[in-house]
């Protein structure tokens, strides 16, 4: 048999390899298409998508922290009507899965979402954003209750046929738990980490960094946590885990998959190299086959404790 067998399975996707570029450092595609071949990509998932459109939080937005980046972009998005005539035929186009991240302001408003996507072409699967740790209203109880979890998880299982992965917050004492309440919903996988909660001041004018206080920390200065948080994970829930949180390199990659992830998303290092995501594939890639492993499957988890 030959070596390095890259495909892998989330729910009923069959990806050609575990790699996906993660919700909001990808812009809509298009943005990366001169950079490589986006087809290559195991999946692509979209910026986070709620009913109406979103305008955000005030500037400054990013600021850049010794490394990573804190963000309090505050989930701006066109909002649905916008993206399915605007924004989807380009990835329609697109010879690799589109997941859609979504998230609502209210149960409702999640179901409603999961409904309307349900029943739209191009769309292969859903990743639902419990986690928005800047934003007022979003998510934030749902995802750090895991019976308010276990609820809505529940309820928009019941409203799509579509892979429903579930995005947690790693803003929470066990996380563990709150997988556990997604798979017990219905989840099909479960993806983590989103951004840790975190500020900035500036001492010279004491006022603070961004325009919201406080935004998401992401990028390398959150790796060594979210590693442990995806092999906490793991070892807790029966459904594929999909694992992110400073993924800079294939080497960072194979780490997460080793602590028992089916697939990655790269985040932050899209902002800092648009060829990362097409990297990471080669690099694993390349790990396979000078190790003399037949499939990627024969990794996930395989670290030894
Ligand atoms: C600028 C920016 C925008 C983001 N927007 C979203 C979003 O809309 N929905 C979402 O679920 N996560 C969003 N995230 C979180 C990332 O998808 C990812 O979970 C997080 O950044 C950790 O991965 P990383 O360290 O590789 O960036 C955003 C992150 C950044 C940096």
């Amino acid at each position: 048999m030959q070596n390095g067998n890259l495909t892998t399975r989330i729910g009923k996707l069959v990806m050609k390899n575990p790699v996906m570029v993660s919700s909001g450092t990808f812009g809509f595609g298009e943005e990366f298409e001169d950079f490589f071949d986006l087809n290559r990509l195991g999946a692509v998932v979209s910026k986070g998508i709620s009913l109406r459109p979103m305008t955000g939080n005030p500037p400054p937005r990013i600021f850049e922290t010794e490394g990573g980046i804190i963000n309090s972009i505050g989930l701006q998005n066109p909002g649905f009507q916008e993206f399915v005539k605007n924004r989807l035929p380009y990835y329609k186009n697109l010879k690799t899965h589109l997941i859609v991240n979504f998230f609502g302001n209210t149960q409702k408003e999640y179901i409603d979402l999961a409904r309307r996507f349900d029943s739209v072409p191009g769309v292969s699967g859903l990743e639902m954003n419990i986690s928005c740790p800047n934003i007022k209203r979003c998510g934030i109880v749902f995802g750090t209750d895991p019976r308010m979890a276990f609820r809505l998880v529940h309820a928009v299982r019941k409203a799509t046929k579509l892979t429903l992965m579930v995005k947690l917050s790693p803003n929470v004492t066990d996380i563990a738990r709150m997988a556990k309440s997604a798979e017990e919903g219905g989840a099909d996988a479960v993806s983590l980490v989103n951004t840790f909660r975190a500020m900035a001041i500036n001492i010279r004018t004491r006022r603070p960094e961004l325009g919201n206080i406080i935004g998401g920390l992401s990028g390398p200065a959150i790796k060594p946590i979210a590693l442990r948080m995806v092999w906490e994970v793991g070892e807790a829930v029966h459904i594929p885990v999909i694992g992110m949180g400073g993924i800079m390199s294939a080497e960072d990659a194979i780490e997460f998959i080793l602590a028992g992830a089916s697939a990655i998303q790269i985040g932050t290092a899209n902002l800092i190299n648009p060829r990362a995501g097409i990297e990471v594939i080669h690099g694993i890639k390349k790990y396979l086959i000078q190790n003399k492993i037949g499939s990627i499957r024969e990794l996930i988890g395989a670290f030894r404790g």
